[in-house]
């Protein structure tokens, strides 16, 4: 095994094999640290998983008593360990950025009108339409990359930059391709963001039937029977005015169902009923939720199996909109998660400032932030039983902190990169 030891502080975030916390649980991560003693943290260098935890000298002599032999030992004086963070909501797969638009967007115009003149999403698909494999893979890796110096062990991440059949095979390829590499430094669970924009002169409710009749069942194929996008696991829509109507994402999202996890953008910019919608298609995510409605929140709060809300901080600053009703959401006992949602709009791949703003932007705690960006994210995955809290028998995706106490990843803005020391996804230091 290998022992992480001598931490100041260890943060498990859950400790009794719960998949998620809803409302006010998320208040109470579980966080060892005793002054005068420290903590430790012991895994399999095959498996990959967690063997043992706890104070140091503890840990250590379970281990003797148990015939282990320690062959390596990481040394996190001074250091928190914690769970790596989990973002629940990226694009990562991209060729073109949008600085331009960030002056027009300062300048006042609006992300619909960008976006109706042909700019936005549609820019990107042209940008990345152009770019070849070699180039989109290397963005991806270097976006990758930086997610891990961040601290980020597992990333949601969407194709959705194609809209043709052909473009968004490709771009879920180059995802699988990334997910299957063993030395991809982030675990990934690849979305296929399958009705993100209407491709220009095509009428909304035509393309989502084309989409629901002919792409997703390509996909479905090519995920089951040729094994080439096997990593594919969810599925995604943009249920939004002037993109696709709660009807037409349904019938997108329900051709996919139950194969794929329905993950869907929701009442970002108006209220669609993206989230009832969510709810009623037994979508696990909904995301964005700026607009959502009293319904959409009762209906997300419902149960264990209700969407997982994932809260997306960046966006609503950089489009000004108001902030989503995450105390709302949280005093009525959803399951509140958090993503970067990197995509050309929102360039950011830093959870401990997504946290940060979800903190200062939309009100949570510190306690709720870390709920929201750990074991919440998992389950907005569905994986959950395998990663986003430190647990014997769990991936040992953790990370560790320079800083006396686990809250320094949300209060030290800016500074994630050198605040995260080390990374270690599925067993391996990053
Ligand atoms: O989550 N809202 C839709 N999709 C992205 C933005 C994509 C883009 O603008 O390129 C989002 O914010
Ligand atoms: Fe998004």
């Amino acid at each position: 095994v290998t022992l992480v030891h001598s931490a100041s502080q260890l943060v498990q975030v859950v400790a009794d094999g719960r998949t998620r916390l809803r409302g006010s649980e998320m208040r109470h991560p579980v966080v060892h640290g005793e002054p005068g003693i420290n903590y430790a943290l012991a895994f399999d260098m095959a498996s990959g998983r967690i063997v043992d935890l706890g104070p140091t000298a503890a840990v250590e002599s379970r281990l003797q008593a148990s015939g282990c032999t320690v062959q390596t030992r990481v040394d996190a004086t001074d250091c928190v360990i914690m769970p790596g963070f989990v973002d629940a909501h990226t694009h990562p797969v991209w060729a073109g950025d949008r600085v331009h638009e960030f002056a027009m967007k300062l300048a006042g115009a609006t992300y619909m009108d960008i976006h109706a003149a042909g700019g936005g999403i549609h820019f990107t698909v042209r940008e990345t339409a152009r770019a070849t494999d070699r180039e989109l893979a290397d963005l991806l890796s270097s976006r990758l990359a930086s997610m891990s110096r961040h601290g980020t062990t597992l990333a949601e991440v969407k194709s959705g930059y194609g809209l043709t059949l052909d473009a968004e095979l490709r771009l879920l390829q180059l995802l699988c391709d990334a997910a299957a590499d063993p030395l991809c430094p982030v675990r990934l669970s690849v979305t296929y963001l399958a009705g993100h924009a209407v491709p220009p002169g095509r009428d909304s409710a035509e393309f989502a039937a084309e989409v629901a009749s002919e792409h997703v069942p390509r996909v479905l194929a090519e995920r089951k029977i040729s094994g080439r996008l096997s990593a594919v696991r969810q599925i995604d829509v943009f249920c939004e005015r002037g993109v696709l109507n709660a009807a037409e994402s349904a019938r997108i999202l329900e051709a996919a169902l139950p194969d794929l996890r329905g993950n869907v953008h929701a009442d970002e910019l108006s209220d669609q009923d993206g989230a009832a919608m969510a709810c009623r298609s037994g979508a696990a995510a909904a995301s964005h939720l700026e607009f959502v409605s009293e319904s959409g929140i009762s209906a997300m709060a419902s149960n264990d199996c209700s969407p997982v809300a994932v809260l997306l901080p960046t966006t609503a600053r950089l489009l000004h909109l108001p902030a989503p009703p995450a105390r709302r959401m949280i005093d009525s006992g959803c399951a509140v998660g958090l993503g970067s949602d990197f995509n050309p709009n929102a360039h950011c791949l830093s959870m401990p400032l997504i946290g940060h703003m979800a903190c200062v932007d939309f009100g949570l705690s510190m306690e709720e932030a870390l709920a929201a960006c750990t074991i919440n994210a998992a389950a907005a995955l569905g994986l959950s039983d395998q990663t986003g809290s430190l647990e014997v028998g769990k991936l040992a995706d953790f990370v560790l902190l320079r800083a006396p106490r686990w809250e320094h990843a949300f209060y030290q803005v800016g500074d994630s990169d050198s605040l995260v020391k080390l990374v270690c996804c599925g067993g391996r230091l990053v």
